[in-house]
């Protein structure tokens, strides 16, 4: 299935896809995904750090931002592709890079990696998939994919190693988390006494990454997993080690977790290739800023100098339009597609891909605007 413009009509007559499976509504998403996993995975996924104030906030705020659209404009052609690194992409939507999918569904990483491949929609790895590097590359081909780092707190060669693995399967771009020098205060987890890695989840691209597998003490899945959790935070990650990393990549290299301006102009000053607005879902410090806040003061100081994404609060086409029109070039969908593939696998996050995708060109349209770039003078703070 390419994803393809809508037929208006076929929304007027309700003769889109009645498959009640994979509901078009993020609420009516969750609860199929709560019915469908366990407590302990379905609270990991779902819940945020401490409090849980940026969680709500990341949601709540976009109601900050209203569009002011403008009539009488010929909207039957819509162009929603975006150019980033060289390559242009259909719409502006990214999978984000999640650990541990197969919490979610059997089929885990591979089951996204096809559906967006499926959808031409770029798919970010993250590091602690359920599979490897060499797994998802061979199972999708040549569709754009990009691999996230956790910078190896341990032994950087092992950071490399991957990134290095990532380059010759055909990764187009590096992206390095700068948010989770540690592991946030998250209070559903300990309630549920709930560790994915623990279970056995997340370790596929330590357990064959020949750098990993030399430094362990023994080769048993009780060491590697001690390993993984001793390596995957990085509480010493500066820009020193930002740019060691991007001396070793010729790949672009973006920056995810950024939501302070000053960060950005020095993401820009160390030759940084791109940066993700993002607060990791609300799941890292609880009480920061929105994402969708932060974004506007971002992109003023990056004033188009490099290519700026976003993500956390996502959870419709309007809210891609929104965060397009307040600076972002391209927008990361998080929770709502790991739902999907709790719901029906593979079929279930093309369905939430293609809902967002049929939702962001019918907001587009009734904006007024034929391109993505437009909407940036139809944006309004709500008084
Ligand atoms: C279950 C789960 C696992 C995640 N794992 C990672 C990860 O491995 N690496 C990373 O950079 N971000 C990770 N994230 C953060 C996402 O990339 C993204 O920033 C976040 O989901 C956006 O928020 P939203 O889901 O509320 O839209 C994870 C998020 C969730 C929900």
């Amino acid at each position: 299935m390419k994803l393809t413009s809508i037929k208006n009509e076929d929304l007027l007559l309700q003769n889109i896809d009645p498959d009640k499976s994979i509901p078009s509504s993020f609420a009516d998403l969750e609860s199929i995904a709560k019915e469908k996993m366990s407590a302990g995975a379905f609270g990991y996924v779902q819940s945020g750090a401490s409090g849980e104030e940026t969680l709500r906030k990341n949601v709540s705020s976009f109601s900050k931002y209203a569009i002011v659209p403008r009539f009488l404009n010929d909207v039957s052609n819509l162009d929603t592709s975006v150019t980033l690194f060289g390559r242009k992409y259909p719409t502006p939507l990214f999978i984000a890079p999640v650990g541990v999918q197969k919490i979610a569904h059997e089929d885990g990483d591979i089951a996204t990696a096809k559906a967006a491949a499926k959808c031409g929609i770029p798919f970010i790895q993250s590091t602690v998939s359920s599979y490897s590097i060499e797994e998802i590359a061979e199972a999708t081909g040549d569709s754009p994919k990009w691999f996230q780092v956790y910078w190896t707190s341990q032994d950087a060669e092992i950071s490399f190693s991957m990134v290095k693995r990532a380059e010759e399967a055909g990764y187009e771009a590096i992206v390095l988390t700068v948010d989770t020098v540690m592991l946030g205060w998250r209070e559903e987890d300990v309630r549920n006494q709930y560790s994915p890695l623990k279970l056995g989840f997340g370790k596929a691209n330590y357990e064959t990454d020949p750098v990993f597998i030399s430094s362990l003490p023994a080769n048993d899945v009780d060491s590697v997993i001690q390993a993984v959790a001793d390596n995957v935070y990085h509480p010493t990650l500066d820009w020193a080690k930002v740019a060691e990393l991007k001396k070793r990549t010729s790949l672009p290299v973006l920056l995810k977790g950024i939501l302070h301006p000053k960060d950005a102009k020095q993401a820009i000053a160390n030759g940084i290739d791109g940066i993700i607005v993002s607060n990791h879902g609300g799941r890292q410090l609880d009480g920061v800023i929105s994402s969708i806040d932060a974004l506007p003061a971002v992109a003023e100081a990056v004033d188009g100098e490099i290519p700026i994404l976003f993500d956390s609060g996502i959870r419709r086409g309007v809210d891609v339009v929104k965060a397009i029109a307040l600076g972002a070039d391209g927008v990361l969908i998080g929770r709502p597609f790991v739902y999907g593939l709790a719901a029906g696998g593979q079929k279930g996050v093309e369905k939430v891909l293609e809902n967002f995708r049929q939702e962001m060109e019918v907001s587009l349209s009734l904006a007024g605007v034929t391109n993505l770039k437009d909407m940036r003078d139809l944006i309004i703070r709500n008084p």
